[in-house]
C-alpha cells in the first residue's frame, strides 16, 4: 500500500514539473512567435522578409523550373519590404540584399522568356535609397559550382569544409554508395551530447519509401526526384529526465549538422529538410518504422552532386549582427 502511494505520489509530483514547464513555454510562445503581431514587430518581419526572400533563391535553384515562378511570393516580399523600411534604423545590409535577390530573380525569368511586370513595376516603387544602396552583403539569387573544387575544398581544412558546403537541389541519377553513409555516420558520432548520452539515432531509406517520406515532408516540392537516399535523424526521449527534454532537439541537431559536415566531407551532395511540424504531422513517421520515443530532428536528402550545379547564396548576416560581446 505504502509503496503505490508512493508510485502515484511521484507521478504527480512529474506530471506537475511537465505542466509547469508547458505552461513557461506556452507564455514565451505566445509572446515571441513570428506568426502573430509580425508587422508591428521589426524583428519578426526581418525574419519573415528572409525567409520569403529565400524561398526565391531556391526557385532559382531548382533543376527544371516552370516559368515563370513565384510572380505572387515577390509581389508580397516588395511590400513586405516597402513596410520594413520604413522602420528607422533597419536593416539596410539585408534589405539591399533582398532587392539584388530580387532583381536577380527577375533577370533569370527574364532570360528564360517570361517577364514579370507587376513585380518590377513593384520593385520600382520602393524609395530611391534602398534601390540604389549597395552593400557588401548586397549580393542574392543563385550561384554556378563545380563538384571537382567543391570536393577538394571539403578536403582542404576546416573553414574549406565549411564555405564548400551548400544546400544542393539537383543531383544525378546515380545511387549514393552506403560505405560513404557508413563513413559519414560514424565520423558524425564524435558529436558531444549531454552527459555523453548519444540520444540521437539514424534512419536511412531509399527508394520507394524514401520517396513517400519526401512527400510526407512536402519542402522539397520541385527536386524531391532527384534525391536518392534520405537520412532520418531522431533523438530518443528516453535519454533525458523529466526536466531536460528540450535537451533531445539540442543533442539531435548538433548531431545532424555533423552528419550533414561528415557527408560533404565524404563528398556527398545534402540538403537539410525540416521536421519542423506539428507532432500530429509528424506521428505519421511512425508508419515508416520511426518508434514513439524517437522525436524526429531533420531529414537529410542525399545524393552524387552533377559536374556542375547552381545553389542559393542564402547570404548569411554579419555575426556582429548574431553576437553580443558582454562586459
Ligand atoms: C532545419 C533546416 C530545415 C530545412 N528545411 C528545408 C526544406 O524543407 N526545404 C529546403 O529546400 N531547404 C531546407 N533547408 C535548407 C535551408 O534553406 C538552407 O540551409 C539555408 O538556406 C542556408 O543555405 P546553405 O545550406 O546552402 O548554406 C533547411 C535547413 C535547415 C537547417
Amino acid at each position: 500500500m505504502f509503496k503505490l502511494l508512493r508510485t502515484i505520489s511521484e507521478k504527480l509530483k512529474l506530471d506537475i514539473t511537465f505542466l509547469k514547464e508547458m505552461r513557461c513555454y506556452f507564455n514565451i510562445i505566445c509572446r515571441h512567435n513570428g506568426s502573430s503581431r509580425t508587422m508591428s514587430n521589426p524583428d519578426k518581419l526581418l525574419s519573415l522578409i528572409m525567409r520569403e526572400c529565400h524561398v526565391l533563391e531556391k526557385g532559382m535553384s531548382l533543376p527544371d523550373p516552370h516559368f515563370p515562378f513565384g510572380a505572387e511570393r515577390a509581389c508580397s516580399l516588395i511590400k513586405l519590404l516597402k513596410e520594413y523600411v520604413k522602420i528607422p534604423g533597419y536593416d539596410k545590409e539585408t534589405a539591399s540584399s533582398v532587392t539584388a535577390t530580387i532583381r536577380s530573380y527577375i533577370d533569370y525569368n527574364e532570360t528564360h522568356g517570361a517577364a514579370l511586370p507587376e513585380v518590377v513595376r513593384l520593385l520600382n516603387s520602393l524609395p530611391e535609397s534602398v534601390l540604389n544602396a549597395r552593400h557588401d552583403t548586397g549580393t542574392g539569387g543563385v550561384i554556378e559550382v563545380d563538384t571537382i573544387s567543391i570536393v577538394a575544398e571539403s578536403k582542404n581544412d576546416f573553414e574549406h569544409l565549411l564555405k564548400s558546403r551548400h544546400s544542393h537541389r539537383d543531383f544525378s541519377n546515380a545511387p549514393v554508395p552506403v560505405d560513404l553513409i557508413e563513413k559519414a555516420l560514424q565520423l558524425a558520432s564524435c558529436t558531444p551530447s549531454a552527459c555523453n548520452r548519444q540520444a540521437w539515432r539514424t534512419h536511412v531509406f531509399s527508394g520507394q519509401e524514401a520517396h513517400d517520406i519526401l512527400d510526407w515532408q512536402g519542402g522539397c516540392r520541385g527536386f524531391s526526384d532527384k534525391i536518392r537516399t534520405i537520412v532520418v535523424v531522431t533523438s530518443n526521449l528516453n535519454a533525458f529526465f523529466a526536466h531536460e527534454p528540450m535537451q533531445a532537439y539540442i543533442d539531435g541537431g548538433m548531431y545532424a549538422m555533423n552528419l550533414i559536415n561528415s557527408l560533404h566531407y565524404e563528398g556527398l551532395g545534402t540538403i537539410p529538410l525540416s521536421c519542423g511540424f506539428p507532432l500530429t504531422k509528424l506521428r505519421k513517421l511512425h508508419d515508416h518504422g520511426i518508434p514513439e520515443q524517437e522525436i524526429p530532428i531533420l531529414i537529410v536528402g542525399i545524393g552524387i552532386m552533377p559536374e556542375k550545379t547552381k545553389v542559393a547564396k542564402s547570404t548569411r548576416l554579419d555575426y556582429s549582427k548574431t553576437n553580443t560581446f558582454h562586459e
